[in-house]
C-alpha cells in the first residue's frame, strides 16, 4: 500500500497534539504541599497537617473556597487555592474567622469531632495535631 506524503505527517501531528495535551494538563494541576505545618506568627503551636492524605479522603472544596466580589463564600476554583490567612485575618468581616486558628479549629477540629462520631481515627486532642 502507497502512503501519501500527506497522509505520512498524520500519525506523527496527532502524538504531538496529544502530547501537548498532557503535558499542559499536568503543569496545570498544583495539589500544594503533601505535608504542611500550619503556624501563626506567633508560632506557639505549630500543626501538623498532611495535606495529601486529606485529599485522599476530600474533595478540595472541603477546605478550599474563593469569595465573591460582596464578601460572600464563593465557590472553589482549581488553581485558586490561597493561604487561608489571606482572607481570614484581622480585617475579616465575620468577626468568628479573623485568624488562622479561628478557621483551623472551626474546619479541622469539627470534621474531627464527627470523624470521631462516626468511628473514624481522627484526633481530636490538643497533642493530635499540636506538635508542641
Ligand atoms: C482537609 C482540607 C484540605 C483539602 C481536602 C485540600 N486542601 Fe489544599 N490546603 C489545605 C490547607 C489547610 C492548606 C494550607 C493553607 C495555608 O497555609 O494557609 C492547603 C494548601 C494548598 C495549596 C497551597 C496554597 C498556597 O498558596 O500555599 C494548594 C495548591 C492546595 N492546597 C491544593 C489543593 C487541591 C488541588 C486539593 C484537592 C485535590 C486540596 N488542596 C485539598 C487544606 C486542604
Ligand atoms: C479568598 C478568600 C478566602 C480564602 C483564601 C479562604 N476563605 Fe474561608 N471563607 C471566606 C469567606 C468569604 C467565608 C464566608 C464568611 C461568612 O459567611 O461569614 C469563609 C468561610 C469560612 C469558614 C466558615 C464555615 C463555612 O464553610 O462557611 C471556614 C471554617 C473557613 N472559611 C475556612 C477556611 C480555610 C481552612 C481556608 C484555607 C484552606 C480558607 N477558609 C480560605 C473566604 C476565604
Ligand atoms: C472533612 C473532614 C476533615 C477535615 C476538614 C480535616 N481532617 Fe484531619 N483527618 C480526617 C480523617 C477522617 C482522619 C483520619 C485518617 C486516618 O488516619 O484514617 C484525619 C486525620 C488527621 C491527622 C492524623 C493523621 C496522621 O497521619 O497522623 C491529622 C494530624 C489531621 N487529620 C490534621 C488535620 C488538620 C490540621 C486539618 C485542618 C487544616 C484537618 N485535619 C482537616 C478528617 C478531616
Ligand atoms: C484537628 C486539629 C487541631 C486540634 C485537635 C487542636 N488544634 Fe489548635 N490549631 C489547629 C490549627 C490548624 C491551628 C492554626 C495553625 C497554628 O498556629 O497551629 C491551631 C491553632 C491553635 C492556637 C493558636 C496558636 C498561635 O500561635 O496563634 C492555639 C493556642 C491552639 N490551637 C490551641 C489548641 C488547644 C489548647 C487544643 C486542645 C484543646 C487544640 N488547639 C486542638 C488545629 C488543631
Amino acid at each position: 500500500m502507497q502512503i501519501t506524503n500527506q497522509k505520512r505527517y498524520v500519525i506523527p501531528v496527532f502524538i504531538l497534539f496529544f502530547f501537548l495535551m498532557a503535558t499542559g494538563l499536568s503543569l496545570a494541576v498544583n495539589n500544594g504541599p503533601e505535608e504542611i505545618i500550619l503556624q501563626t506568627s506567633t508560632g506557639t503551636k505549630p500543626a501538623r497537617f498532611p495535606h495529601k492524605k486529606h485529599q485522599a479522603m476530600f474533595k478540595c472544596e472541603e477546605c478550599h473556597h474563593t469569595m465573591t466580589a460582596d464578601g460572600k463564600k464563593g465557590p472553589y476554583v482549581p488553581g485558586q487555592e490561597k493561604k487561608c490567612e489571606s482572607c481570614h485575618n484581622k480585617d475579616f468581616k465575620n468577626p468568628e474567622l479573623t485568624s488562622l486558628k479561628a478557621v483551623g479549629h472551626a474546619r479541622c477540629k469539627e470534621c474531627h469531632k464527627k470523624m470521631e462520631a462516626q468511628g473514624k481515627p481522627a484526633p481530636t486532642k490538643c497533642l493530635g495535631c499540636h506538635i508542641k
